[in-house]
């Protein structure tokens, strides 16, 4: 299949294609006009993904006549931080990169927002592309420019907003994807609908099997529509002044789960969902929604194998419930020690909030913990 779609993030100059479809990363056409051969480019990727497609990419950019070479960075969430964003500017300066020099970020989210804030900041700005190569990456993190690493203390702390020239989302490289990393790609593709599309919501209740089973169909119209989604919230708030925040449904609840467990131990897309239901059993202490709407979002959860309960990140479950609070007193969210979370009126339609006390997060917390800890998924720290 060589057909694509095409949908653009329009923010003036800065605007740029995303391409979906099969067969991209070997399609020259689509990157040649994002290509300087005269500059160059670099490929950071990791030791998974290199075997798998990082030769399919060097002989594209051979074809272009583009000289390149590859940076190959160890796998993880944990490594999303300063230690290896070093690592990739010791290789740009060794290599005597120049300002032109194009970075090619070929992986998953943790690959494109390291990339993507090396790019920011190397000689204060080089043009990036993203190649997405999770299902996450695809529908979420490889569009809309937020760039990061992360700190002990807080997930994606430092970071920058910065655009990438181009986003060629092929759905090929999902064949080789685990499914629990399929699954947590599907949370970020349930809270669209969560968030914005109700009509998008059931068309995930009636396909959720067939897109677990990567019907390439599907897929195509799963990632199609949430870039869509995704771009066009972008284009309206690029950082973030408003609407855009909607587009963190559970992430403040999911970045205490995934920074009080240890970066890497819960899957980002697993903590979102876990933080999703804590979200929405927040949101029916508020009387925005009911029992059947939670069982419907839970169910959904557990159709694809994702949690819908939290981990304890202490010896009980108030003493979890305060700790998940700590953390997420980090969240960018909190404007002057006020703590807004995106809740939801309905399904599909989200709202940033501070009308929720500490009492009444506290129990949602502690409503949407798991029933006991579980011995092997204990944070670091210990309890
Ligand atoms: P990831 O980058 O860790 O990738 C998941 C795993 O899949 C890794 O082991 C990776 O090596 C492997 N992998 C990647 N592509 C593969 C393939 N085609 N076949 C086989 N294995 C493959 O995780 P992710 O879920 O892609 O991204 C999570 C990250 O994205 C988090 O750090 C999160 O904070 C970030 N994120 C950023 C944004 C944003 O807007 N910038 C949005 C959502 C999430
Ligand atoms: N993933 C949330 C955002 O890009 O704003």
């Amino acid at each position: 299949m060589t057909t694509h779609q095409t949908l653009t993030v329009a923010l003036d100059e800065r605007s740029y294609p995303i391409h979906i479809g099969c067969g991209l990363l070997g399609n020259a056409e689509l990157w040649r006009p994002h290509l300087n051969p005269k500059m160059g480019a670099v490929v950071i990727t990791n030791t998974t993904v290199a075997p798998l497609y990082l030769d399919k990419v060097m002989a594209t950019l051979a074809s272009l006549g583009c000289p390149a070479f590859s940076v190959i960075l160890p796998d993880g969430e944990e490594y999303k931080s300063w230690g290896t964003l070093n690592t990739v500017f010791d290789a740009l300066l060794e290599n005597r990169c120049e300002r032109g020099t194009t970075l090619i970020a070929l992986g998953g989210g943790v690959i494109g927002d390291l990339v993507g804030f090396a790019a920011a900041c190397y000689q204060r700005g080089a043009p990036f592309i993203q190649v997405p190569t999770t299902l996450l990456s695809q529908v979420d993190s490889s569009v809309g420019g937020k760039t990061a690493i992360n700190h002990p203390l807080g997930k994606n702390m430092i970071g920058a907003f910065y655009q990438p020239k181009l986003v060629l989302a092929d759905l090929d490289t999902l064949d080789t994807l685990p499914s629990r990393e399929m699954a947590a790609g599907l949370s970020e593709v349930i809270k669209y609908g969560l968030i914005r599309d109700e009509a998008f919501f059931q068309w995930l209740e009636q396909n959720a099997e067939g897109l677990m089973q990567r019907d390439k169909t599907l897929l195509a119209q799963a990632v199609h529509h949430s870039c869509a989604h995704k771009a066009e919230v972008v284009a309206r708030d690029e950082r973030e002044a408003g609407e855009r925040a909607l587009l963190n449904l559970g992430h403040t609840f999911g970045h205490a789960v995934e920074t009080g467990m240890g970066y890497g131990s819960w899957l980002h897309g697993e903590a979102v969902a876990a933080g999703t239901v804590m979200a929405a059993l927040l949101s029916k202490q508020l009387g925005w929604l009911d029992d059947a709407a939670i069982e419907r979002i839970k169910l959904l959860f557990q159709r694809v194998g994702l949690p819908v309960a939290g981990p304890w990140l202490a010896s009980s479950p108030e003493a979890s419930a305060g700790r998940y609070l700590e953390l997420m007193r980090h969240d960018k969210k909190v404007s002057a020690g006020v703590m807004r979370l995106v809740l939801l009126k309905a399904i599909g339609l989200a709202v940033v909030s501070a009308e929720a006390d500490d009492a009444a997060i506290l129990g949602a917390i502690v409503s949407g913990l798991a029933s006991r800890p579980d011995p092997a998924a204990l944070p670091p720290t210990g309890i």
